[in-house]
């Protein structure tokens, strides 16, 4: 009897977290595709707001405290100083706000949280709280289970794969009998794209909640390593980063904005205004029609979701890289605003940078060589192109955006934006040479191509004493080197195709990347060639010990830019003593 009723029972508490008996406030549900489903708990939740703000039992003291200080003295005058340890915080531009976990012996309770905002006068101004009262009954702090064997029961309940490279924790959780059970939180890959977090318990190894942590988006776009709608458009299931884009991409201050409004960047439709709303629910679906003109209704629509696509997927690779809020990125209070099919004028694109804290603005235009015309927010390496000088004006110099300014900055300035269009177009160890803005402008835009083959490309530091006034044309120099670096590195190192989402690949084209990234925060405002060279072997010394020092020296000697070369512009192929 007691056996045959078990699915009955079951299917009652699948349904009852589906919420027609638990509070939606308080109860998630998650089915995944093998039919299992599993619930998640989070305690009730006090709010209370201040307006003005009161006082904390510090702010009568006259010395000055951090705000940090003075949130944990009212946290723990309401909360208690044992159960609050501080988890993180920061002083925002007219608030600051202080984010805690309750802790049983130590140990943080997951989903019992508090937090705190106070005004720049010190006045706590919001304060909420999910902390547990009275737990009835809270388990040992001493797991049963080890990590390894909750990993193998969360896989064996979820039928999934331990995410790579995340990490598992050990903690409390708060279930809905009141009880507070020692957990291993381990992230789960789920029906082959899904990322959840499942709660296993220590002692039994239950899977006692599993909480969601897809945002499950798709864009109809171009991937990221093709390049035009002459590849074709594909439906892209879940691209959002959990780890650059914890949110997804189109919430804004917790709120889901169901357009392509989005925390990292904002892609509007330049002549309206308006924002693409989802086709459905969380799908952003568009037919790219060719035989007519880019700005038929359905052709822009399809135009603005590949451009928020890739935008966000260059945002998210380049967080993973180290292009984060704390460098100054753009996100939050600042995205990147994408005028879709801009009418400032044709032919070209731009890119508009700002100080951290406010929008860059990229123009995407229309290009008249053809009838229809062609428009480049459906060509990737525009757009990569265009998003690079973002990430290269706000990381050189710290994030005021004023120093790639100097000519030969400039010139760099434009190399490595047509660079990282080539590193993502890159799909092998056997590097493809690389063309820009072919499909809207009918050729090539620059004047050779980035190649190995000398006869192809055989640009060396010299170029430099050309007396052109485009920066564009000296940052073929840069961006040839640059591919000649990519060259050496996966010749050397193999070629990672997950490179987007795993930064700790020891693959070529990921210490490529790093190398680039990690430049970038060395070198001088407004750098020379010859310093911006330097900031890449430095670059190299800081993350791998200079374990590529050499291979690197040999790229850049070989084309004239050696280690006795100077500002004169004249080709010097010398390499440093030790690596003769
Ligand atoms: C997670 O949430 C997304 C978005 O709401 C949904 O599409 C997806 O099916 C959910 N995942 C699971 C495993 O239920
Ligand atoms: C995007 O969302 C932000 C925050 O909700 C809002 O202030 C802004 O007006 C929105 N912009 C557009 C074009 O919808
Ligand atoms: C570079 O190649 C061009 C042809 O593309 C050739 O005219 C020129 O002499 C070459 N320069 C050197 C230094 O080999
Ligand atoms: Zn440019």
């Amino acid at each position: 009897m007691v056996l045959a009723t078990l699915p009955v029972l079951a299917v009652l508490l699948a349904r009852a977290y589906a919420g027609s008996v638990h509070s939606r406030a308080t109860h998630s549900s998650i089915v995944l595709e093998n039919g299992a489903e599993f619930g998640a708990y989070h305690p009730p939740t006090t709010f209370e707001v201040f307006e003005a703000g009161i006082d904390t039992p510090l702010t009568a003291r006259a010395e000055k405290r951090s705000f940090k200080d003075n949130a944990l003295s009212f946290l723990h005058d309401r909360l208690g100083s044992e159960a609050v340890q501080y988890r993180s915080g920061y002083e925002g531009e007219v608030a600051s706000h202080v984010y805690v976990n309750q802790h049983f012996h130590g140990i943080r309770v997951s989903n019992a949280m508090a937090n705190v905002a106070q005004n720049k006068d010190g006045k706590i101004t919001a304060f909420s709280s999910s902390f547990l009262r009275n737990p009835r009954k809270i388990a040992s702090s001493t797991p049963k289970l080890s990590s390894q064997q909750a990993v193998a029961r969360a896989t064996a309940q979820l039928g999934g794969a331990l995410i790579p490279g995340r990490e598992i924790h050990l903690e409390y959780l708060a279930i809905d009998s009141g009880n507070v059970e020692l957990v291993h939180v381990v992230p789960v890959e789920v029906d082959g794209l899904r990322h959840v977090l499942a709660y296993v318990n220590a002692a039994t190894g239950d899977a006692v909640s599993v909480i969601n942590q897809s945002f499950d988006a798709s864009f109809r776009a171009i991937p990221p390593s093709l390049n035009n709608p002459n590849d074709g458009f594909s439906l892209i299931v879940n691209p959002e980063d959990p780890l650059a884009s914890p949110n997804g991409w189109t919430t804004i201050n917790g709120v889901n904005t169901h357009s392509t409004n989005g925390t990292n960047i904002r892609a509007i439709i330049y002549t309206t205004k308006a924002t693409i709303p989802e086709s459905s629910d969380d799908v952003w679906d568009s037919t790219w029609d060719a035989t007519v003109q880019p700005t038929v209704s359905a052709n822009a629509r399809a135009a603005a979701i590949n451009s928020f696509h890739l935008a966000n997927v260059i945002h998210d690779i380049t967080y993973r890289y180290g292009f984060t809020e704390s460098a100054f990125n753009f996100q939050g209070n600042d995205p990147v605003i994408v005028n879709v099919q801009s009418t400032i004028t044709t032919n070209n694109a731009f890119f508009s940078t700002a100080p951290d804290g406010t929008s860059g603005q990229i123009d995407m235009l229309l290009w008249t060589r053809t009838n229809p015309r062609r428009d480049g927010d459906v060509e990737n390496d525009v757009m990569a192109h265009e998003w690079t000088h973002g990430l290269t004006t706000r990381m050189t110099g710290g994030g005021v955006s004023t120093c790639l300014d100097a000519f030969e900055a400039s010139g760099l300035g434009e190399g490595w934006s047509d660079s990282f269009a080539d590193w993502l177009a890159q799909t092998s160890a056997t590097l493809k040479d690389f063309e820009l803005g072919v499909y809207v402008f009918g050729s090539n835009l620059r004047t050779k191509p980035y190649s190995v083959d000398p006869a192809r490309n055989n640009y060396t530091y010299s170029l430099l004493q050309q007396s052109s006034n485009d920066p564009h044309f000296f940052g073929e120099l840069w961006a040839e080197l640059l591919h000649l670096q990519l060259d050496a590195l996966v010749k050397e190192y193999g070629f990672a195709s997950d490179a987007h989402t795993n930064p700790d690949s020891t693959a070529g084209n990921v210490v490529w990347l790093h190398l680039f990234i990690d430049a970038l925060a060395l070198q001088p405002c407004n750098p020379t060639f010859l310093q911006a060279r330097l900031a890449w072997i430095q670059a190299d010394a800081n993350r791998y010990n200079g374990a590529n020092k050499c291979l690197l020296w040999g790229v850049w000697a070989g084309r004239g830019i050696g280690i006795n070369a100077d500002s004169s512009h004249v080709d010097n192929f010398d390499l440093p003593a030790d690596c003769q």
